[in-house]
């Protein structure tokens, strides 16, 4: 399958009681994957080059984060990693730092030895590679979280998906790749890309991602779809 390249997210708030609202610290709300090809040992410059990556990635003031998207490099040759984050559109500076922070963490708690990998966590996702990821094709992992309750009433069960549809068209027109529909606090639809790829590459990206979900969040009164 040779998609276009891609990355993007959507993110279903339906009658929800503070779904994805929860404690940072939780480990098991980060969703992790570690790439099982290359991998470096504990005292390597590939090492060192990616603590310094993702502790610039958690502590940088506050214009860091204001896109909410950021791409960087650290080192050279062939210890060089790429590294990527991107933050829900919608949560704050503090939030998406913090995030971000925890995400770092859980990455490396779970990735110790992986010199490629990816987290989703509450709402950002981190990523890092020795390869060059920026723009470039990848439709695998994915994740979808949903959560398990179902949409009690059945006329308004397809809903979400209408509403979909249509963010995905809005996104497209939108300079940061972000697109969101809100009924009140409880009721809310997020669809977003990463910045590395263009409008038309996050129409296809998202197009994809919600045919692979439609099955299993259809019905659901939460969830969370990612692609890488
Ligand atoms: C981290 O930030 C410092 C200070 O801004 C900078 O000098 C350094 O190059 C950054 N490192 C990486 C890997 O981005
Ligand atoms: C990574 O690839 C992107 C897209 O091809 C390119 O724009 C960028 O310059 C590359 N980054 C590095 C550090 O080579
Ligand atoms: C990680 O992603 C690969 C596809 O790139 C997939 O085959 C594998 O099941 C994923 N692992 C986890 C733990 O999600
Ligand atoms: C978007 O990016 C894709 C893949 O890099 C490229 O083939 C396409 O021409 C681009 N489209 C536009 C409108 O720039």
């Amino acid at each position: 399958m040779d998609l276009s390249k891609s990355n993007c997210v959507i993110t279903c708030y339906f009658f929800l009681f503070s779904f994805l609202v929860v404690n940072s610290s939780d480990p098991h709300f980060a969703n992790t994957n570690c790439s099982d090809s290359r991998s470096f040992t504990s005292d390597s410059i590939y090492k060192s080059n990616l603590d310094s990556l993702l502790t610039n990635f958690s502590t940088a003031a506050d214009p860091f984060y204001a896109s909410r998207f950021q791409t960087d490099t650290s080192g050279q040759g062939s210890d060089i990693v790429y590294g990527m984050f991107l933050c829900e559109g919608q949560v704050s500076i503090d939030n998406c730092r913090e995030c971000i922070k925890v995400a770092a963490r859980v990455v490396v708690d779970t990735c110790t030895i992986q010199k490629s990998a990816i987290t989703w966590y509450e709402n950002c996702m981190l990523r890092y590679s020795d390869t060059n990821f920026t723009g470039v094709m990848e439709t695998v992992p994915s994740y979808v979280r949903t959560r398990l309750k179902d949409i009690a009433d059945p006329n308004l069960r397809s809903k979400p998906f209408t509403l979909i549809y249509k963010l995905i068209g809005t996104v497209q027109e939108s300079e940061d790749l972000y697109a969101y529909a809100k009924k009140d606090e409880r009721n809310y639809w997020i669809v977003q890309c990463t910045r590395d790829i263009n409008a038309s590459v996050c129409g296809t990206c998202l197009n994809t991602l919600i045919k692979e979900g439609e099955e299993k969040s259809r019905g659901k009164i939460g969830w969370h779809l990612a692609n890488v």
